[in-house]
């Protein structure tokens, strides 16, 4: 997946990330290495990515406004696997084919360093505040990102996934689950790229719909991909919805009819896409990465 310009990228958001950990720890050393356990073990970047690639889409230039950003959007999404992969949730032991953080550390340290990267995450982005020119954008970019990761995002998305599990769903109830705990921060990672790089309310709005559908779709192929893909590839097993009695849109719809979906829904996004362009010039690595999440196998 992502040939050629991908992989660079990858390496450059983990040089940023590794910038932005924590490093005058004393006592409380243990939770910094399982903090960068959780953060420095793989995975695709792409929220991040996505953050970068907005910002740039609409004229930002500025490293030190969006680098905490980026950092910050991949330390809540690295807090939620850590937490969502604890015994009380999805019990797993391996991601990314790697021991989870729990695993390692311990329970009570999982829980410790899920928790630790999230409030790190919001230290780290208010970093911004110190160089930017215009705080009230960051203000706002701040706030953005509090309500992505939270009730009205991804946390109640996962509240609602875990307080049915094992429970039939209706497609109603599944999009909710879907567009908050998976689209949401994708929606916030790119919102953010949008609002630090000055765009419009309308143009924030519609990044954020594009985003949305990119989110959907992605949480899509997930479901696919822990039926059909292969486990070297994901990092972890396949199965785990099957073992966990959870229903998803593969169980819904059937295997054909999700992927069916999953491209509705990036085609509806990179429509969408091109329209904006029409106002802010291409990025063709935005447009390639939408479409290669359809086929993605990991
Ligand atoms: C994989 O991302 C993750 C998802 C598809 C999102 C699933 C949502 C949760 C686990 C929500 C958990 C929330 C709480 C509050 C515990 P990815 O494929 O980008 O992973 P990667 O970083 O390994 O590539
Ligand atoms: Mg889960």
């Amino acid at each position: 997946m992502f040939a050629l310009t991908f992989k660079y990228k990858v390496s450059q958001v983990e040089e940023i990330l590794r910038r932005f950990l924590p490093s005058d720890v004393t006592q409380q050393r243990v939770i910094a290495e399982a903090m960068e356990y959780a953060l420095m073990g793989g995975g695709k970047r792409l929220r991040p990515i996505f953050m970068a690639e907005v910002y740039e889409l609409f004229g930002g230039t500025q490293e030190d406004e969006i680098q905490p950003f980026m950092a910050a959007i991949e330390m809540i999404h690295s807090y939620s696997l850590v937490h969502d992969d604890l015994p009380a949730m999805d019990n797993d032991d391996y991601r990314r084919g790697r021991e989870t953080t729990h695993k390692v550390y311990g329970e009570a340290m999982g829980i410790l360093a899920g928790d630790a990267l999230l409030n790190y995450a919001f230290e780290t982005a208010c970093k911004a505040f110190e160089t930017t020119q215009d705080p009230a954008k960051v203000g706002r970019a701040v706030r953005t990102l509090a309500e992505g990761a939270g009730l009205y995002g991804m946390l109640g998305g996962q509240v609602v996934d875990v307080a049915m599990e094992g429970k039939p769903l209706t497609e109603k109830q599944i999009d909710f689950i879907y567009r908050l705990k998976t689209g949401a921060l994708i929606e916030t990672a790119m919102k953010v790229g949008a609002i630090l790089a000055g765009a419009s309310d309308e143009q924030v709005e519609t990044i954020g719909r594009i985003a949305m559908d990119i989110g959907m779709a992605f949480q899509i192929r997930d479901d696919v991909l822990d039926v059909e893909g292969d486990t070297e590839k994901i990092g972890k097993p396949v199965g785990s919805d099957e073992k966990n009695g959870k229903c998803t849109y593969v169980t819904l719809f059937g295997l054909e009819e999700a992927k069916k979906k999953v491209e509705e829904y990036s085609d509806r996004a990179l429509l969408a896409f091109t329209i904006l362009e029409e106002d802010t010039g291409r990025n063709e690595f935005l447009e390639e990465l939408i479409v290669a999440l359809i086929a993605r196998e990991r």
